[in-house]
């Protein structure tokens, strides 16, 4: 069975709005005969899709199921890079330890690893990233920019904003983000972010952005110690949100907006980075590995570093910490 007709014709069913599409025309669309056309109807059916067979109409797609499978990512992906290449494991010890691979294998630009679940998940910092099997969206992203290795940074802010215009998109929510990588949802945490990368003397070789995004959970679907600090988007609205739909919407504008980045610079996000933070105007305390630092968070800089000043009024730039407000 050839996959990529039968993810073809998923395409053009669910693209024609709920019509039905008849078997002799998907056959004329596809140059093959109508048994074959049967054949696909089949595999789509046994992959869990719901389709009628209208009599004399031919077939429509009831509907589909959310998998983070191929197939359904790509049925109705409205982007020309980001995922055109996407590699699917039912479980995984992380995504992110198969994107490095597939990366230093050559995997093209915009290469996306998803799993349903994962082992080892890994957030910053070496801590552990729950990842409960088919609730959320555990997933890589390959990127292969242009842009100088101090650039990459910024390729977390612009992923936050990214996923929160997702899950403004997708649901009704208006989630926050914390600096740097946080999205936070009634103040706890629904998604994060892990940029890594790998470079040599030429420069960026690849940037493996790990996204964890809290889709279906309930709360008892959390480990005990991150069920206080942790939330999903079924948990904030109330309502099961469809998790093909949210990747597709999330690979949308992570090509948009890194596209952006890399035509235009930080800018336009930077705005509008800033009108999703929960931090910035705050008194926070920003923890690194040799100092703690109390004090407002006054902005961020063109590169992504928070600016903090201290009740001694000197500002400092920070790189990398926890934040806590
Ligand atoms: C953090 O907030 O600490 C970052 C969490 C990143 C988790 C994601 S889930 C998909 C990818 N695979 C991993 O092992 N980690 C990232």
């Amino acid at each position: 069975m050839n996959i990529t007709v039968t993810l073809k014709i998923a395409k053009r069913l669910m693209e024609s709005n709920g019509e039905a599409v008849s078997g002799q025309q998907l056959a004329d669309e596809f140059g093959i005969s109508r048994t074959a056309i049967w054949k696909h109807i089949k595999e789509l059916e046994e992959k869990g899709y719901d389709i009628e067979s209208v009599k004399r109409k031919g077939y429509r797609i009831v509907t589909a199921p959310d998998t983070l499978e191929p197939l359904g990512i790509q049925t109705g992906l409205k982007t020309k890079r980001i995922g055109q290449e996407i590699e699917y494991v039912e479980s995984c010890a992380s995504t992110q330890i198969i994107a490095h691979q597939l990366a230093q294998e050559g995997a093209q630009d915009g290469t996306v690893v998803l799993t349903e679940t994962q082992t080892a998940g890994r957030g910053r910092m070496a801590r552990k990233w729950d990842s409960a099997a088919k609730k959320g969206v555990w997933m890589s992203i390959i990127l292969r920019p242009a842009v100088a290795p101090q650039k990459a940074p910024q390729f977390t802010l612009v992923t936050a904003v990214a996923i929160v215009r997702a899950i403004e998109e997708v649901t009704k929510l208006q989630p926050k983000i914390k600096w740097p990588n946080d999205i936070l949802l009634n103040g706890k945490k629904c998604t994060g972010i892990l940029t890594e990368l790998q470079s040599d003397a030429d420069g960026i070789q690849a940037l493996i952005i790990g996204i964890g995004l809290n889709v279906n959970q309930e709360k008892e679907d959390f480990d005990r110690e991150v069920q206080d600090i942790a939330t999903s988007l079924k948990m904030a609205s109330g309502e099961t949100v469809n998790r093909q739909k949210l990747v597709q919407s999330v690979l949308f504008y992570m090509e948009l907006y890194t596209q952006m980045y890399i035509d235009e610079g930080f800018g336009m996000l930077k705005i509008l980075w800033e009108s999703y933070s929960t931090t910035i105007g705050q008194p926070v305390r920003a923890r690194m590995t040799n100092q703690t630092l109390e004090g407002i968070a006054e902005g961020i800089t063109e590169e992504g570093v928070l600016q903090l000043r201290t009740s001694d009024g000197k500002l400092h730039g920070i790189y990398s910490a926890d934040i806590e407000m």
